[in-house]
């Protein structure tokens, strides 16, 4: 029988690094959600559309397509992997996230890949609404000023120039938005294990969530 663990959390909680890792563990799949908002985003920009134009949002997430191909992400057959990780992408994904048209696209899409095989799939909304009925669900957080330093670091060894308190106050605005919009917020899931990283190295987290897993 196949299974899904959701991971859900805020930014920079190091929700995708531990997703794979507990997915390489288990030999199955792992599915981030982030990067098909992000692709989506970068699919919305690139055509000048408004994050506030429901109208023309609709109409053109039709016209796209995201997929995964051995972890690279394809917009529409175009590999946008390393787009999708500049610092301007976070902010317009977590705008045009709050779309419902670019929700419903990519649930459905999301559910699809869930279907016959075992995933670990991380996002916001993933064990409160994509996967309600998850067997293993996990709200993986930390603090603000720890997922800030994580996050400067990641982008300074990409050579991105930025300051410390900037990627801090975008966090906190990014936390904000993805908490308070209407539509599938980010919350902690009924269900879900509390895990904070903020004082557990990598390891750590990856061993805390398998203990969990009876499949293991
Ligand atoms: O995890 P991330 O930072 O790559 O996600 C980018 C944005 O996408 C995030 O700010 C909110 C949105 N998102 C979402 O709304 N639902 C998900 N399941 C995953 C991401």
């Amino acid at each position: 029988m196949s299974y899904v663990i959701a991971i859900d959390g805020p930014g920079g909680a190091g929700k995708s690094t531990i997703a794979r890792l507990v997915a390489a563990k288990l030999g199955i799949t792992y599915v981030d959600t982030g990067a098909m908002y992000r692709a989506a985003a970068v699919f919305l920009n690139r055509r000048k559309i408004d994050k506030d134009d429901d109208k023309s949002i609709e109409k053109a997430v039709s016209d796209m397509d995201i997929t995964f191909s051995n972890e690279r992400v394809l917009l529409n057959g175009e590999d946008v992997s390393k787009k999708i990780r500049e610092n301007d992408v976070s902010k317009m994904a977590s705008e045009y996230s709050a779309n419902p048209a670019v929700r419903d696209k990519l649930t459905a899409l999301q559910r699809q890949m869930g279907k016959t095989v075992s995933l670990v799939m991380d996002g916001r909304d993933i064990g409160s609404n994509v996967f309600k009925d998850a067997k293993y669900k996990f709200y993986l957080t930390a603090s603000p000023e720890i997922r800030a330093e994580r996050r400067y670091k990641e982008l300074k060894e990409r050579g991105e120039d930025i300051e410390f308190n900037k990627i801090l106050e975008d966090i906190k605005t990014r936390d904000e938005r993805d908490m308070n919009r209407k539509l599938n917020p980010l919350k902690m899931a009924d269900g879900a294990v509390l895990v904070d990283s903020t004082d557990i190295n990598i390891d750590g987290v990856v061993e805390e969530i398998l203990s969990n897993i009876e499949e293991r």
